[in-house]
Order: C-alpha cells, then structure tokens, then sequence
C-alpha cells in the first residue's frame, strides 16, 4: 500500500472523516451552498456511523444548475472543436489517474466497497474518459447518393443538456461512464449522485474543471431523489436523462422525461443467470460463479444472481461453492477483505427481507444467510455470502432482484431447459455461459434475451464494450462506441445544385 493511502486511512481512524472533503453543490464552475441551507449525512457502511455532511438540494439548485449547463450550450465547448475537447478529456483522464488513491478511498467510504474494488472503479473511470477522448474528434456524418443534382449530408450535433441520475452501487464509475460520452458528443450536463454517495461525483467535477472543462459543462446537485432528481428529470431544458437504478425510479423518470418528449437511457435492474452445463471446466467456473456474485457484495446490476445448472453436477457445485464462500472474509473496506459492506441499512434489511423469507418457506440455505458486523469492530452492514438451492422457476428470489450476496440456484434437465430458465424473468441485462461446447455456447448466446452475453469468463468485456438491457432491465446502451448515440442528434442537410 502507498504512503498517501496509508496516511489517509490512518487519518480516517484517528479522526473519524478526512480533511477537504467537498460539502457543496458544484454550479458553473465553483462551490455552491444549497438553496435552502439544507444538509444530510453521508454514511461509512464499513462502521455504519455517518462522516461527513453534505448539500441536500432542492428545486432552485436545480434551476441554477440546469440554466448554467444551458447556457454553456452556446459558449465554447458545444461550439468549439471537437479536438479542444478530446484534449480536455484527456487531461481529465490523467487527472482521475493523479488522485486515484485519494479518490478510491473516498470511494470505499462513501460506499463501504473494498478498497481494490475502489480502486480497481477509479481506473475504470479514467479509461472511459481516454476512451472518449479518442472518440470526441472521430464523430462523423455520412453522405447520401441523391443523383448527380443534390448533395445531402448528415451531421451529428451534441443533443443539449443532459441530466445524469447516478446510483450508489457504482458513485465513480457510473458517473464517468454516462458523463465522459456526453461531454465527448459536445453535451453539458447535470449530475445527481444517490444520496448514499455523493462525494465522488462533486471530485470528479472538480478534476473536470482542473483539466480545463469551462464552466457550466458540468454541474453536480446533490441531495435526494425526492428533492433534486424528480425536478431535474422533469426539466423543460434537459433534452436527454441518463438514469441508473431500480425499475420502479426508471419508469418513474422515463413519465417524467415523456412530458417534455426528452430522450431517455434507463440502465435498470437484472437477475441475471449464470448457465453451468455439464461439460464445463468445473474448478475455472466455481470460481467464476464466486465472484459474479460476490463482487461488490453482490450490489450490481448485471451480478451473476441466478445459477442456472445441470443435474449431473449439481451437488458437486454447490457444496464446493458454499465452501469458497464460506472461507471469503468480511470487513472495512479500508482493511481490503474479500468482501465488503452492504451501502446502506435499507438495502441489508431488504437482502435479510429475502433470505428470512426463504428460510421461513424450508428453503434450503447451502452458506451464509445471515446479517453481520466487521468482526474487527463489532459493527458495520454486512451480509454473508449466500447461496439458496433448488429454486422453482416463479419463486420470488428467481423473479426478484435482491441486490446483495446472495445467489438463486436452478436446477436444469438438459441445456434446451436451461435456456428456458435463464429466459424466464422480466430482466435481460446479462448472461453467463459455462461449457466447452462452443456450437452449445454460440446457440444459447444466440437464444438468450440479455443486453450481454459472457461465455466463460463472467463480466468479460472492456470500456469498449456495449453495456445495456433488454426487457425490464432498461434500454440504450452505454459504453463504446454506441454509448455516444443517446448524446447525438442527426441532422440531415439536402442541396439541390
Ligand atoms: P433508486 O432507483 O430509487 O435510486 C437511484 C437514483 O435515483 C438515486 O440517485 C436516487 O436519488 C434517484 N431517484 C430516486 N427517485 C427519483 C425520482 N423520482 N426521480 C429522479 N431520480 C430519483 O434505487 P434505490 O432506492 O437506491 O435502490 C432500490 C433498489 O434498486 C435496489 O435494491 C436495487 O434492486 C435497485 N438498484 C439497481 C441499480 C442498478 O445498478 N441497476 C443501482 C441501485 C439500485
Ligand atoms: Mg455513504
């Protein structure tokens, strides 16, 4: 570990928060105190104690922030050249790199992630805004053959403003993965952080604003859902919403943005499987299965939540997998366990809702199931990591995103019932396939209804990759090249000569 990781952590156990933390809005270009004088805390999940307090907006900071992003529309980023702002972008990209360790400690912090988990987010952020630095200059129209006495042309002009509605199982690089597109394409932007973890987008800004982003391009609101999200989703100016969250918010925020015929991305919930055949390499993909779910305590959209396998290896499956999950440690974040906290205190009574729930229907609990503390102080949100056997098709913990540590098992007859399992929710972000069969592996990718497919390595893919869902899980996609679409608009340009 290096010195300033080190030094900063040892602040935070001396002190209880860190020095300069940011408290305020961020609105054209500086610090902004909330409208109202209105503050919340922020919680460490890892102590379960709140440390540090933060602007609890509301509609006005809203207003501020929208107009600011609005008139920076006409002023030199949306207007000036896509090379100056592929430079910017680069500089903001080694600006993330430059305060990577104080920007995944944050991180862990706010979110109760573990460190290399944080920091392995903090570099994942600064690819994606490489990535679209390249991007920002190489966004071209095409011509259109009309015959010797026409010239027609398409042009690809920056939507306008966008908001960016951000959850808090990803602060940082969710952030980044919505903001550096959107900016590449010529597009402003309003950011609102969950109000779990707001610090890491008001840094970002600020490493945006170091790396030469004029003011008003970027502007972070923070407070709740309630309060700055429902009034920034419904504003007249901001032409396209890029939202993250529960399906419930999502389709909220789609009605919302329908009033004024504003475009949206909605990244919504997933229970996506995980199908194990018989003729797969067991020891690589237990393995796999550990971490598609137990990553991130299970707090991701597109986790491994369904294991989707055949009978003939089964048993064997399960019992090695309850074993590697029962050997995972937990902790603080900081002290960079397998396995951190659970973000907040709503989300682990949620996770202990399911798993009381199934053990009170006699369903078979192979590991974990229960709520815990960081056994170094006694306190803190955790969930152990938890597997659930043999679950019918419709049962709840199939149908129903739980967004914790705990995986469903599903047991099929041949790879032609897998299918029909992994098929059967009203999500489709992601899929797993595990065999050596590639024709099998190529048909079940080709059958699947999922936004992504990963054979053989869960979670494959880079910054390059599109990332998205079909079915309840959303649509639009993000990342790579498609992730800029949402932020153009095509214009098309016909000459009679
Ligand atoms: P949520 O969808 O309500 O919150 C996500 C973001 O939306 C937050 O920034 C929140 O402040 C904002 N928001 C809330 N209401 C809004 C509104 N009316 N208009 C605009 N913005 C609004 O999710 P929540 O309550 O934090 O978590 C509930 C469940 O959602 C989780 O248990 C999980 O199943 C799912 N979820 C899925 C995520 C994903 O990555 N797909 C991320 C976070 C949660
Ligand atoms: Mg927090």
């Amino acid at each position: 570990m290096s010195n300033e990781t080190e030094a900063l952590i040892a602040e935070y156990f001396a002190t209880g928060t860190l020095a300069g933390l940011p408290r305020d809005h961020w609105i054209d270009g500086q610090w902004h105190a909330a409208a109202g004088g209105d503050a919340m805390e922020t919680f460490d999940p890892g102590l379960g104690r709140a440390f540090a307090a933060f602007a609890s907006g509301c509609e006005q900071d809203v207003e501020l922030a929208v107009n600011a992003a609005d008139r920076a529309m006409r002023g030199p980023w949306s207007k000036g050249t896509p090379a100056e702002r592929s430079r910017i972008l680069l500089r903001a990209a080694e600006g993330i790199r430059a305060n990577a360790e104080r920007l995944a400690v944050i991180e862990t912090l706010d979110n109760g992630k573990t460190l290399s988990e944080a920091q392995s987010d903090v570099r994942s952020a600064a690819r994606l805004f490489e990535y679209y630095a390249g991007a920002a200059d190489k966004l071209h129209g095409e011509t259109m053959a009309l015959g010797p006495d026409y010239v027609s042309q398409t042009m690809l002009e920056p939507v306008g403003v966008t908001a960016h509605v951000i959850p808090w199982n990803y602060p940082f690089s969710t952030a980044a993965r919505g903001l550096a597109p959107a900016l590449a394409a010529g597009c402003t932007a309003v950011l609102k952080p969950a109000e779990q973890t707001p610090l890491s987008a008001l840094l970002l800004a600020q490493i945006l604003h170091q790396a030469g982003l004029p003011a008003g391009v970027c502007n972070v609101v923070t407070g709740t859902g309630a309060k700055v999200g429902a009034p920034l989703v419904a504003h007249p100016k901001v032409r396209h919403v890029t939202f993250t969250g529960s399906v419930q918010t999502g389709s909220a925020v789609m009605q919302a943005a329908a009033r004024n015929i504003t475009s949206v991305t909605l990244e919504l919930g997933g229970k996506s499987p995980m199908v194990v055949l018989a003729d797969c390499d067991l020891d690589a993909t237990i393995e796999d299965a550990l971490w598609a779910i137990y990553s991130n305590a299970g707090q991701i959209c597109s986790a491994g939540s369904r294991l989707v396998i055949e009978r003939s290896i089964h048993a064997e499956f399960v019992e090695r997998l309850a074993a590697r999950a029962n050997q995972l440690t937990l902790g603080h974040g900081l002290k960079n366990p397998n396995i951190g906290a659970i973000s907040s205190l709503q989300q682990l009574e949620k996770i202990s809702g399911y798993v009381e729930d199934a053990r009170a229907r006699g369903i078979k609990v192979a590991a974990g199931g229960t709520r815990l503390t960081d056994p170094a102080s006694g306190s803190g949100w955790f969930f152990a990591p938890t597997l659930l056997d043999n679950l019918r098709p419709m049962d709840r913990l199939v149908q129903e995103e739980i967004f914790g540590p705990v995986l469903a098992v599903q047991v099929a007859d041949s790879a032609e019932h897998a299918l029909e399992l992994a098929n059967g929710t009203p999500f489709g972000l992601a899929a797993g396939i595990y065999t050596r069969d590639i024709t099998k592996a190529l048909r079940l990718a080709r059958d699947i209804d999922a936004g992504q497919v990963y054979i053989n390595e869960y979670y494959a893919g880079g910054v390059e990759t599109p990332f998205g869902g079909n079915k309840l899980s959303g649509f639009g996609r993000e990342k790579g090249l498609e992730g800029l679409r949402s932020y153009c608009r095509v214009k098309a340009v016909t000459a009679r000569i």
